[in-house]
């Protein structure tokens, strides 16, 4: 693998994804969202009235996903998608479909197809376990559920959406729970990776942390 990657991943809501977009923006490299692909093809089993529970056909569907990245926005089957794919309803539905072994197995080469030249920055669970075990930097970020739940809020709160705290903080905590006890390429830190804790942290500070490291590699 001559391809530089810088892995990031952790818990939802840690922040890996502003970060890891903005550590690729900062080196000119390419950037692989992993989370989106396992949301895409969950939103698409539901669109397309696909069994959660048919392990075959899902790993059919994502064997077969076809997404177009536009900037920041996702299209897939010529509709917008980016905002769909993150509703609460899809996240809580995306960990019960990621733990299905075929369906990781379906997306492994579309994700790996991702390290281009110059270089990839890949947020995830797995990035630094299992789809990219010899990246240069791995980094795992983490933070305490609430403070993950309060950052969320703020989100949804700016987007002009309801949201109650306690209740995000409940939904982090089982998708955590579910994607860290699941079998397959479980949400842990690869042994050579940075851990940091975020939670006192503002997103200039982590940035900072990562190319640091990334220049003293
Ligand atoms: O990162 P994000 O919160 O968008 O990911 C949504 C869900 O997709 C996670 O809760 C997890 O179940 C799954 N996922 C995964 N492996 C990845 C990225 C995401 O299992 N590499």
């Amino acid at each position: 693998q001559d391809i530089p990657v810088i892995t990031i991943d952790g818990p939802a809501a840690s922040g890996k994804g502003t970060i890891a977009a903005r550590v690729a923006r900062s080196l000119g490299f390419h950037y692989l969202d992993s989370g989106a692909l396992y949301r895409l093809a969950t939103f698409a089993a539901l669109k397309h009235g696909i069994s959660l529970d048919d392990a075959a056909a899902l790993a059919a569907q994502a064997a077969n996903l076809d997404p177009v990245f536009d900037g920041e926005k996702i299209l897939f089957e010529g509709e917008d998608v980016s905002t769909a794919i993150r509703s609460e309803a899809v996240s809580s539905a995306t960990s019960q479909v990621a733990a299905i072994p075929e369906v990781r197995e379906a997306l492994f080469n579309l994700q790996r197809r991702f390290a281009r030249a110059p270089g990839l920055v890949a947020d995830g669970r797995d990035m630094g376990t299992v789809i990219f075990p010899k990246a240069e930097l791995k980094v795992f970020l983490t933070a305490t559920a609430r403070v993950r739940a309060e950052r969320r809020y703020k989100q949804l709160v700016e987007r002009g959406e309801a949201a109650d705290l306690d209740a995000l903080t409940r939904d982090l905590e089982a998708r955590d729970k579910r994607d860290r006890e699941r079998e397959t390429a479980p949400l842990r830190a690869a042994i050579d990776a940075y851990i940091l804790d975020t939670s006192e942290m503002d997103i200039e500070s982590v940035e900072k942390k990562v190319l640091e490291w990334w220049q003293s590699r």
